[in-house]
């Protein structure tokens, strides 16, 4: 059979206080959209139809980012879950297979769930995907005799006994895309909110004879994000969840709770994350790497066996060699660190190439910004840099060449020379003691006087 995804994100999602579209918040760093969007994409339906209404551009945009394939249905009034639904009509058109309607604002829903769903589908017309809570709020209730499902009852609709009922709808919702079409057409918007509710297909269905059945999940896989406070929850439940998955991976976290992770982080077996990392969107991390307390990554590649921190910031660009080493302080944007070379206090990289086997001394600054424009530093395989030396980009440091601590080179160095950028230094034989003196007795003067 074959499956098309629908996933509802045309909301303002007013609870949210919000200028952004609610489908355009993130948990770890990836859209709400893209949450869902992933997991349908993991089932490999036919067709996933993103169905767009508030800021419909932005949100629209955003979705062809994360797959160009997707096709995007506009719903211009948001007039509720089954109007918005029957937006993705004409885009179906001449599809007879199932459709699974998924809500960008129920983010988690994992893609086993809708596989479960779908075979789920082979013994009911229609499958509601339900929880059991002990908070249910303002979800839909499942309203059940024995077995079967009569109907879903919206929260602001439903009476003092169904609200005490705990049995939720997530909003997942299975069926041919010819029956949920046919019973979109008959919903009546008389209700509490004046809204078409997609929940109204279940009595429909049923009235006419036909069957419907619950899969439950856990109550995690289908937070529903209406306001800050449950992204907040949500953004918790994800970081929970990541932590796992990288341990399962063979990752050792030394106080998981402590580190945070982007839905898109991907790290080698065997490296070793310590207290207090942040992971920002897209890192890799290859095997057999180590990254040290309050360290912060993001877009940055780190290669097997390289140590990072404590104290380090990867900013996007950074690409660190295998058994590289990027210390305390030190700050890589846009640059690639060779293999086994070693930055390890107090330094600024950016916009930079740096060979394999270098040093680069404490305190060393790539200049690569004149105000107005970047420049690009090269470092060659085998090079030291002295301590604090500034490199006035553009600027070329060739292989095993080295400077003097505190230079600041702004002409190109050749291989295998030495570069001495600063005044030289001269002694002054006694004059510091005699120095002293005058200042001490000027200083007892001023304090008699
Ligand atoms: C909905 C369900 C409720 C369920 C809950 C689970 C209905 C009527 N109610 O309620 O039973 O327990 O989800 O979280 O379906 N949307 C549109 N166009 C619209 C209206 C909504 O695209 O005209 C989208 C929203 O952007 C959102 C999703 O549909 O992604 C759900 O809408 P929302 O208004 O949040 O529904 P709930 O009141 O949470
Ligand atoms: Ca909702």
């Amino acid at each position: 059979m074959s499956t098309a995804i629908v996933i509802l994100a045309a909301g303002k999602g007013t609870r949210m206080v919000s200028d952004l579209p609610k489908a355009l918040h993130k948990i770890g760093h990836a859209t709400l959209l893209e949450h869902a969007m992933r997991s349908a994409l993991t089932v490999k339906p036919e067709k996933i139809i993103v169905v767009v209404g508030h800021q419909a551009k932005m949100v629209a945009n955003a979705a062809r980012k994360i797959d160009d394939a997707v096709v995007i249905a506009e719903q211009k009034e948001q007039l509720g879950t089954a109007h918005a639904v029957s937006q993705a009509e004409k885009a179906l058109s001449g599809f007879n297979g199932d459709i699974i309607v998924l809500y960008a604002d129920t983010p988690f829903i994992e893609p086993e769930t809708i596989n479960t769903i779908k075979e789920a589908r082979k013994n009911a017309d229609l499958v509601v995907l339900g929880f059991e809570t002990t908070d249910p709020a303002r979800y839909g209730r499942i309203i059940t005799v024995e077995q079967d499902i009569r109907k879903i009852v919206e929260f602001k609709d439903a009476s003092e006994a169904e609200r005490k009922l705990t049995l939720c709808n997530s909003g997942v919702l299975a069926g041919a895309a010819s029956l949920i079409f046919s019973l979109i057409g008959q919903i009546k918007n008389e209700n509490a909110a004046s809204e078409y509710y997609l929940t109204d297909c279940i009595e429909l269905a049923k009235a006419q004879g036909k069957s419907a059945i619950v899969v439950r999940c856990s109550e995690e896989e289908t937070l529903g994000i209406n306001s800050r406070q449950d992204l907040a929850l949500a953004e918790a439940e994800f970081q929970k969840k990541a932590r796992k998955n990288h341990t399962q991976n063979g990752v050792t976290l030394l106080a998981p709770e402590t580190v945070f992770f982007a839905l898109d982080t991907e790290i080698g077996p065997d490296t070793i994350v310590e207290q207090n990392v942040v992971f920002g969107p897209d890192v890799t991390i290859s095997s057999g790497a180590k990254i040290k307390s309050f360290s912060h990554l993001e877009g940055a590649h780190v290669s097997e066996g390289a140590i990072v921190g404590p104290f380090a910031r990867l900013r996007p660009g950074s690409e660190i060699g295998a058994k590289a080493r990027v210390g305390n302080f030190v700050e890589v944007k846009k640059a690639v660190i060779g293999d086994n070379s070693k930055i390890n206090h107090l330094s600024y990289i950016g916009d930079a190439t740096i060979g394999t086997e270098t040093n680069i001394g404490a305190g060393s600054v790539t200049c690569n910004y004149d105000g107005v424009m970047k420049h690009q530093t090269t470092i060659g395989d085998g090079a030291f840099i002295g301590s604090n030396t500034m490199m006035v980009a553009p600027i070329t440091i060739g292989k095993d060449a080295m400077t003097a601590s505190g230079s600041v080179i702004t002409k190109d160095v050749p291989e295998a020379a030495l570069a001495l950028g600063r005044g030289t230094q001269e002694n002054k034989p006694r004059l510091a003691r005699k120095l002293m003196k005058m200042l001490k007795q000027r200083k007892q003067k001023k304090d008699i006087g």
